[in-house]
Order: structure tokens, then sequence, then C-alpha cells
């Protein structure tokens, strides 16, 4: 495929999850990794019921939000999330996401992230095929590719994951649309070329940034393991 400057895709952002993060001292990570210029905070909420892990919910955010200077990107992994939406949009989420195998009316819920003011993402589990948005691609703000099975930090990157991001590419483009693709779970200096090359332009990682021994020059050294790729044409 031919790949024209003027339809490339925007530049790369970094989301560190602050999953790995030391949850008694949320501030001065997040102070951290913003150093680092960190683009978005990800922030992931387990229900116990859509994944087995329990984390954080609104008022956390909440907390999250008065400190952080960059936007919040909050990935929900719970059961029936239009249940939720307005009050994690009221905490903060400036992007808020829904998995595709737990919303079960997700043209709705997209539709109501929307109507609140935050941006809308689709998340696809690692089994869930990228045909599952053909019907909805065109509502869509975002997308997140789950590249390992959602529910806990520091798993191994699934490799079939490059193929569904160039899969969900393709769907975007055939609706016009150049919605950016997160890609979500290990992701690390030596894969974070290969991502981007396959599509992706939203980083999330975890282990990679809190669990290195600097989080601010993690930061950096991720954007820097991928500025050398040319997006995949959005
Ligand atoms: C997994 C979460 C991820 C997780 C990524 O369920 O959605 O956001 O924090 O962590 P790493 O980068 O460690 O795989
Ligand atoms: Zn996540």
């Amino acid at each position: 495929m031919t790949i024209s400057p003027s339809i490339r895709g925007g530049p790369v952002e970094i989301a560190p999850s602050i999953l790995s993060a030391d949850f008694a001292d949320l501030g001065r990570e997040i102070a951290a990794v913003e150093r680092g210029g960190a683009d978005l905070i990800h922030v992931d909420v387990m229900d116990g019921h859509f994944v087995p892990n329990i984390t954080i919910g609104p008022p956390v955010i909440r907390a999250i939000k008065r400190v952080a200077t960059r936007p919040l990107d909050v990935h929900l992994m719970i059961e029936d999330p239009e249940r939720y939406v307005d009050d994690f949009i009221g905490a903060g989420a400036a992007m808020l996401s829904v998995h595709v195998e737990a919303a079960r009316h997700l043209h709705r819920t997209i539709a109501q992230i929307k109507a609140r003011g935050a941006k809308a993402g689709a998340v696809l589990n690692p089994a869930t095929p990228a045909f599952a948005l053909e019907e909805i691609a065109a509502e869509l703000d975002f997308v997140v590719v789950m590249s390992v099975n959602p529910g806990f930090g520091g798993q191994e990157f699934i490799p079939q994951s490059l193929e569904k991001l160039r899969r969900v590419r393709q769907i975007l483009q055939r609706v016009g649309s150049s919605a950016p693709i997160e890609i979500d779970g290990g992701i690390d200096h030596a894969n974070a070329a290969s991502v981007v090359a396959a599509g992706a332009s939203i980083l999330v990682a975890g282990n990679a940034i809190f669990g290195a021994p600097d989080p601010e020059f993690a930061t950096r050294a991720l954007r820097a393991a991928c500025s050398s790729v040319a997006p995949f044409p959005a």
C-alpha cells in the first residue's frame, strides 16, 4: 500500500497505565510520567466480574483528576458499563472506553459517552474479531485493541495483536474514519515500533513504565523507541 504523507496518522501518544504504579503515591507517580512527556493517563477500572481483578472507582479518579495535568483515559473493564458512564465522566474521564463483550447495547452506550462530552472508545479482547466493530466503527472516537487478556498488568504481549491492528485500521478506513487505535497490554520498548507500524497510535504501558526504576525516563524512552516509525496511514 502506498503511504501518502497527507493521510498519515497523527503523532504517537504515550498513555502510562497507573495499574502498575504505587497506589499509595499516585500523585508523585503521575507527576513523574507527565515530566517524561506522557500524553494521557490511562486508568484501569475492574469490577471482579467482567475481569477477575478489582481496582478503583470514581472517587479515586476524582482525586487523580485534581493532580493530573493530562487527560484521563479511563478503561472500563466492567459488566453493564452504561450504568456508570455518567459517574466516570463526572469524576473526570476525558476518554472513556467500554468492552464490546460487556456493553450489550454498544451503540447506545457510545452515544451516551459522547453526549456527556467525553471521547468514546470500544475495546476488543484478544479473542474478539476485528469485524465486531464493523457496524459501530463510524461512531467511535477511538478503538482499543487488547494485546493481553484484561485483568492484570505485566502480562506478555500476544503477537496476533499486530494483525488485529491492521484489520481494525482497514475497518476504520472503510468508513472514512481516522480514529486513533490504542494498544493495551504488554507494550514495551522492544515492541513499540512494531505496534505503531501496524496501526496503533496510542500506546498504553503499565509495567514497562511504572515497573521501571525511573518512570519519567521510561516514558521518554518508550516514545523514543517508536519515534522513527511512520504511523500507519489514518
Ligand atoms: C490490563 C490493563 C492494562 C494494563 C497494561 O487489563 O487494561 O491497561 O495496565 O499493563 P502492562 O503494560 O503491564 O501490560
Ligand atoms: Zn487498560
